[in-house]
């Protein structure tokens, strides 16, 4: 099935403007993902699909065009200094901090198939093992109902552990089949999974402590990324920090954020 210029504009406009991703230089990666949906499913052309898109933004079919269209790369310890650097300085001043509430409010706003937020759990348990009564549960969202689904079930493929120490394959993962391991409900009831797409309103209940939003900039242009940040600092206690993706940068002119290291940033 051929796509036209208009066809592609139609489609790489919708999604930039409801989900901020900039896929106009990306016209095989749009055509590779979409085309064999469009004709196993019967469809004529690509402006059929999107007239049907844009009539009922909410439907089905809204939801996959979102699923195909993401790219959901992710795996456990990825950039693992921001998690070394969670465990050194940031608990240690909210342990401090805190003491008296105990608890410590976390977002992995791009959390994907899970391997992010589940991360960041372990860490958390491993950190506060010896510190019981703190509320160490997160928030882990993501636009993408597909990976959330997966998430949740919080099952993996044994080669997807590889970067995991053996230590906490032990503590914190069970067999699940002989090709696969789950994480143990307790690291599991320890992240609450959410849809939430970063270019509609954030609004939460508690504000963070810390939040992770890496290699998900990369597919939004200068000016979302600018208004998205803006939003994140007006959900983040002073002192919090976010750890963005390690080839990302937050323009200093344009951030609230002060620079601590590259990937790192602290709002003051
Ligand atoms: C490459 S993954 C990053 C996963 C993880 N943070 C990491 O660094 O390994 C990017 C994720 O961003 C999500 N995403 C893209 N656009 C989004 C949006 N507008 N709102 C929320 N999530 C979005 C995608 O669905 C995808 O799961």
């Amino acid at each position: 099935m051929e796509i036209s210029e208009s066809e592609f504009k139609e489609i790489t406009d919708y999604v930039k403007l409801n989900y901020g991703i900039n896929l106009k230089n990306k016209r095989t990666l749009v055509v590779g993902r979409l085309e064999n949906y469009l004709v196993r499913n019967g469809y004529k052309s690509y402006n059929e699909y999107i007239t049907k898109i844009k009539n009922d933004p909410k439907s089905r079919e809204a939801l996959t065009l979102v699923n195909q269209l993401t790219t959901n790369h992710t795996y456990f310890l990825r950039e693992n200094l921001h998690f070394n650097y969670m465990k050194d300085i940031v608990l240690p001043q909210i342990l401090a901090k805190e003491a008296d509430k105990k608890s410590v409010y976390i977002w992995s706003g791009a959390a994907s198939t899970g391997e992010e937020p589940y991360t960041i759990v372990m860490t958390l348990h491993d950190f506060f093992k010896t510190r019981p009564g703190w509320d160490t549960r997160i928030l882990a969202t993501d636009i993408s109902t597909d990976v959330l689904n997966y998430a949740k079930e919080g099952v993996y493929m044994n080669e997807q552990l590889e970067s995991i120490p053996s230590s906490w394959k032990k503590i914190y993962f069970e067999k699940y089949s002989p090709e696969k391991m789950r994480l143990k409900k307790s690291i599991r009831d320890d992240v609450i999974f959410r849809v939430q797409n970063l270019m509609q309103p954030l609004s939460f209940k508690n504000k963070f402590h810390i939040v992770f939003l890496r290699n998900v900039m990369i597919y939004f242009d200068d000016d979302t990324k600018f208004k998205l940040v803006n939003k994140i600092y007006d959900c983040m206690r002073p002192g919090g920090y976010l750890f963005i993706g390690m080839t990302e940068v937050l323009d200093k002119r344009n951030t609230n954020f002060k620079y601590i290291q590259s990937s790192i940033y602290q709002k003051i």
